[in-house]
């Protein structure tokens, strides 16, 4: 939540921080800001509530001369959390003075405590927010050298944050500081960025340095230090990323969102890419750095994620029980951390995040670690905290996902609990003849989500008629009750319509209470195990004169001949079914939020990634 950019070089510094905004607006959007240190000159500092392009007309409108003045400065996007989003709250923040600005992502947990004791020195406050305490800390510890200040003003905190502090004192330096939030600094050609991820530098520099938790960073256009917050040198390695910066632009698509959407061939090709074995009829998963006589011992495991990460760990649970026998249990992230979960000897515990930044996540990692257990991470953003922090998993090069509602990173997740299913399988009770089944449906993952995504003027159509109802129920069996859930999601996040997903079977044991014409039931009703039932479920919807839509195998026609509309997904396997069908509720949630006039790639009171608790 809340994105930060930090830029020091020769060029414009108020371009190249909008520009690094908007590419981070996804992280939130209620206000923004920046501050730019001109040589000799004051700060300016502008901010506004509302998206970044309000931001940017106000600089164009106001101040053109700051537009085109070199120098360096920082800049905000932000996602409140304490005080309404408005000008005032908007980051950044600066001592009364004027002579320390800064810029925050995360929570200071005892920011009463330090406003009440700075407010008891004299410190005039003027935003609602917990951030503004760092810049007034700052300015008490100043004595000349800005590091050790923003040093001793950290260690003063307790909760999370990624920060950087600039000065009109300092001319050409910021200094970053992170613990809890993610930074990444960029190194480019006589010029430097930092920012909260990888989408603000990569279209200057494929060059960058991840920060660690109790780093402090000094950069300026021709260097960074990196120290730790009691001033001791670190080093940390420079690493090449492999996204190009068109991979996080919108293209010709109206939206992010159906951009992923339609990437998902691709993407969850690029998850499979290199990693089946077709010699043993097993999975390559090298980043897992277990031996074969290691899985073979895991004796249980343990899924923890959030939102769609959370829901594709349930249908991996299908997978490593049915196929590989492993009694596995999934749990959301938060619950996970705060229930003192059971870890034994030989427990795998599998974090799963597209952002691996999850405050919620990372910290079940830590609980995870804390308690002995193997830890295997499935992330989507290399060098992430998640990916870090676990030190062995497996990547999902979905690419970068932008668009709040996840689309590829879901099906890329589901592919790869599918690999390692296969691996996990192939290591115990399954043979050559079931791996080289499992092995093809897998291959074919790609061409069934094309299929459906050549459906898209059906769905559109199906959209476009259920648009107007307030209410969704979906309902799922077996792989596809995950899916459901999903399905929901997806269609309450972006369309702002109550929907809800349920096992199929439980709809008689209260929801049925609401069905009437009034509230559309999305079935899913593909032909697999469970499918019969499915049906029966189907009639008794009809019976109460609730609408259904229905995914159906191809070629199904009495399940066809039973619901009032029809998508239809390929014939495949239980395993494989989550995928295609995901794929069509994520068109089918896109449509409906499309024909609502919703702000799709951003919707209210959300952001892409969820860093706090
Ligand atoms: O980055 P993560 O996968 O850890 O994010 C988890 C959830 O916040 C995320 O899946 C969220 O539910 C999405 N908005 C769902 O579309």
């Amino acid at each position: 939540m809340c994105g930060i950019v930090a830029y020091a070089g020769p060029r414009p510094a108020a371009e190249v921080l909008i520009d690094g905004l908007k590419r981070l607006e996804y992280r939130g959007y209620d206000s923004a800001g920046i501050a730019v240190v001109v040589e000799g000159g004051p700060v300016s500092c502008v901010k506004s509530a509302g998206k970044v392009n309000a931001l940017e007309r106000l600089l164009r409108e106001n101040t053109p001369e700051l537009m085109e003045a070199a120098g360096c400065g920082i800049a905000h996007t932000r996602w409140a959390t304490h005080g309404e989003p408005s000008d005032v709250n908007a980051h950044p923040h600066s001592d009364e003075k004027g002579k320390f600005y800064i810029v925050h992502n995360g929570i200071i947990d005892n920011y009463q405590t330090l406003r009440k004791r700075l407010a008891e020195q004299g410190c005039v406050f003027r935003s609602s927010t917990d951030s503004e305490v760092i810049a007034h800390l700052i300015a008490r510890f100043y004595q000349g050298d800005l590091p050790r200040a923003v040093a001793a003003a950290v260690r003063q905190l307790s909760g999370t944050y990624g920060i950087a502090v600039v000065s009109p004192l300092h001319p050409g330096m910021i200094v970053a500081a992170r613990k809890g939030s993610p930074l990444v600094i960029g190194l480019g050609e006589k010029e430097n960025i930092a920012a909260s991820d990888l989408a603000a530098i990569l279209p200057s520099t494929r060059n960058v340095m991840y920060l660690n938790d109790g780093d402090l960073a000094v950069m300026t256009a021709d260097s960074v230090e990196v120290r730790n917050f009691e001033n001791m040198p670190i080093e940390r390695e420079t690493t090449r990323v492999e996204w190009s910066a068109d991979a996080a632009e919108k293209g010709n698509y109206p939206h992010f969102m159906l951009k992923e959407i339609f990437e998902q061939p691709e993407t969850v090709e690029n998850a499979i890419r290199g990693r089946i074995d077709h010699e043993m009829k097993s999975a390559l998963l090298s980043g897992l750095n277990l031996t074969p006589r290691e899985l073979a011992e895991i004796g249980r495991i343990v899924i923890a994620g959030c939102g769609s990460s959370m829901h594709a760990g349930l249908v991996g649970e299908y997978f490593f029980e049915d196929l590989a026998g492993i009694p596995t249990e999934v749990e959301q992230a938060a619950e996970f951390r705060y229930r003192n979960p059971i870890i034994e000897p030989r427990t795998l515990v599998i974090p799963i995040s597209q952002s691996g930044e999850t405050a919620d996540t990372i910290a079940a990692v830590r609980e995870a670690t804390a308690k002995g257990a193997l830890v295997a991470a499935l992330c989507n953003v290399v060098g992430s905290t998640v990916a870090r922090e676990a030190g062995r998993g497996v990547y999902l090069h979905a690419g970068p996902e932008i668009s709040v509602a996840s689309t590829k990173a879901f099906t890329s997740q589901v592919t790869v609990l599918l690999l390692l299913a296969l691996l996990f399988g192939r290591n115990r009770r399954m043979d050559r003849t079931d791996g080289a089944r499992l092995i093809a449906e897998i291959e074919a993952l790609p061409d069934m989500i094309r299929k459906v995504l050549e459906q898209v003027p059906e769905i559109e159509r199906i959209a476009k008629r259920y648009a107007h109802c307030n209410d969704f129920f979906f309902i799922g069996r077996g792989p596809l009750y995950p899916a459901a859930l999903e399905g929901a999601l997806k269609l309450k996040e972006i369309s702002y319509i109550h929907a809800e997903g349920y096992h199929a079977a439980e709809l008689k044991h209260g929801p049925i209470a609401l069905l009437d014409p009034a509230h559309p039931v999305v079935a899913l009703a593909n032909n697999i195990p469970g499918r019969d039932k499915m049906l029966g479920n189907i009639q008794e919807c009809r019976a109460r004169k609730a609408p259904v839509i229905a995914l159906v195998t191809e070629g199904d026609a009495e399940a066809e001949a039973l619901a009032g509309d029809v998508i239809r997904i390929p014939e495949c396997s239980r395993y494989a079914a989550a995928l295609p069908t995901v794929a069509a509720l994520q068109l089918l949630a896109y449509y409906i939020a499309a024909e609502r006039g919703c702000e799709i790639d951003q919707p209210r009171n959300l952001a892409k990634s969820v860093t706090v608790e």
